[in-house]
């Protein structure tokens, strides 16, 4: 096997990120085919426990219902998903599976579960963080688990919609905020996280910017993304569905400014305002279990449970209000999809970006 690429020496130097065989930034050569090998005979044996999705209880609050789904309603309902039961259970639970959840995985899969112990990938120690910002908090599961690793910080999880739980840690708040207003808090921040935002950032290099100035020097920014499209290392995508509808979506998400490929760039956005010391790491989400090694399969029986349940809701709203499609055509959008995710001869994966820099002392 050839030596891996340069960057990717660079980053598993990085005493924080473990060498985890990751390839850290845009390469997609021979390397990368051999880490996320495609297993022919996929037995589907990796369960997803659904008692993980367990629901948040149903908050009071203002939304509009549009076949069948719910969406928020303050400032216009910018935002285009769905915040619903439905919604807000899935892809969440598989970030937090992959980044903290490792003991699912059997011990043999090396150091690189080590990785995904973590809520985070940016080297916080834990006596310099005394308050951290998380912006689309959604379910607030991650800003819940973040309060209880760092007891001492004081944590705030903003979001249009106020869908998070009512009991949570002490040192946690919840606020009604939209990251495209001034930010305006009595503090400075020495941690600011952003997870699934994408669909949400209307100029996210303006939120950097915000994010740059609302952080003490030293202090730590930190995005995780999903980039669109979704893609295959050997053309099983090609002619899909699912490739269509993936293509679509961005170009229903461009119609509302919305860019829904720009988490590759955040490193250099990030960069772009003052951050310093910034890095990137790229896992890949295959949907479905057709990749071979294990840490795949289980993020891609995820990310497939995720898409089954969730692709309508993100369908739906965005071909109707934007495509101007019928609720009947999504639905035939929605089974031919919901068919190719269950036909393990496509292997289709989409990159999840994890950038963080720092903002200098
Ligand atoms: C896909 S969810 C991710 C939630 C959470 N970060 C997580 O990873 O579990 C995106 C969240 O961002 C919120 N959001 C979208 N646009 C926003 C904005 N302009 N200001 C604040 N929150 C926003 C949505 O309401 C939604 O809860």
């Amino acid at each position: 096997m050839a030596s891996p690429p340069k960057e990717a020496r660079a980053v598993a130097e990085d005493p924080f990120i473990p060498d985890l065989g990751l390839v850290p930034s845009g390469e997609h050569g021979m390397d990368k085919r051999d880490k996320l090998a495609v297993d022919y005979e996929d037995k589907g044996e990796v369960e997803v426990p659904m008692s993980a999705m367990a629901s948040l209880s149903p908050s009071l609050y203002e939304h509009v219902e549009e076949n069948g789904r719910t969406y928020h309603k303050y400032k216009e309902g910018k935002y285009y998903l769905p915040n619903d039961e439905v919604s807000r259970t899935i892809t969440y639970q598989a970030c937090y599976f992959v980044l903290t959840n490792s003991s699912n995985f059997s011990q043999s899969k090396r150091d690189l579960i080590a990785l995904y112990e973590r809520l985070h990938l940016a080297p916080l120690k834990e006596d310099n963080v005394k308050h951290a910002l998380d912006i689309g908090t959604g379910t607030g599961i991650w800003a819940i688990e973040f309060a209880e690793q760092f007891p001492q910080a004081k944590v705030i999880g903003t979001d249009l919609s106020p869908i998070q739980p009512e009991f949570v840690p002490p040192n946690l708040s919840f606020e009604v905020d939209d990251v495209d207003d001034d930010w305006v808090y009595t503090h400075p921040f020495d941690y600011i996280h952003g997870r699934l935002m994408v669909f949400g950032f209307l100029d996210p290099l303006a939120v950097f910017r915000k994010a740059f100035n609302a952080l003490s020097p030293g202090g730590y920014f930190e995005m995780q993304d999903l980039c669109s499209p979704i893609r295959s290392f050997d053309h099983s995508l090609d002619g899909s569905a699912m490739i269509r509808t993936s293509n679509l979506i961005i170009e229903a998400c461009q119609k509302r400014g919305i860019d829904l490929t720009v988490p590759k760039r955040y490193k250099e956005m990030m960069q772009s305002v003052g951050f310093v010391d910034v890095k990137e790491v790229i896992v890949e989400w295959p949907i479905g279990t057709w990749a071979k090694s294990e840490f795949h399969k289980r993020i891609g029986a995820w990310f497939k449970k995720d898409m089954e349940v969730g692709a309508e809701g993100i369908i739906m709203g965005l071909f109707t209000r934007l495509l101007g499609m019928s609720k009947e055509d999504v639905m035939i959008i929605v089974e031919d999809v919901k068919k190719e995710m269950n036909d393990s001869s496509i292997h289709a994966y989409e990159p999840f970006y994890v950038v963080y820099g720092k903002k200098p002392e």
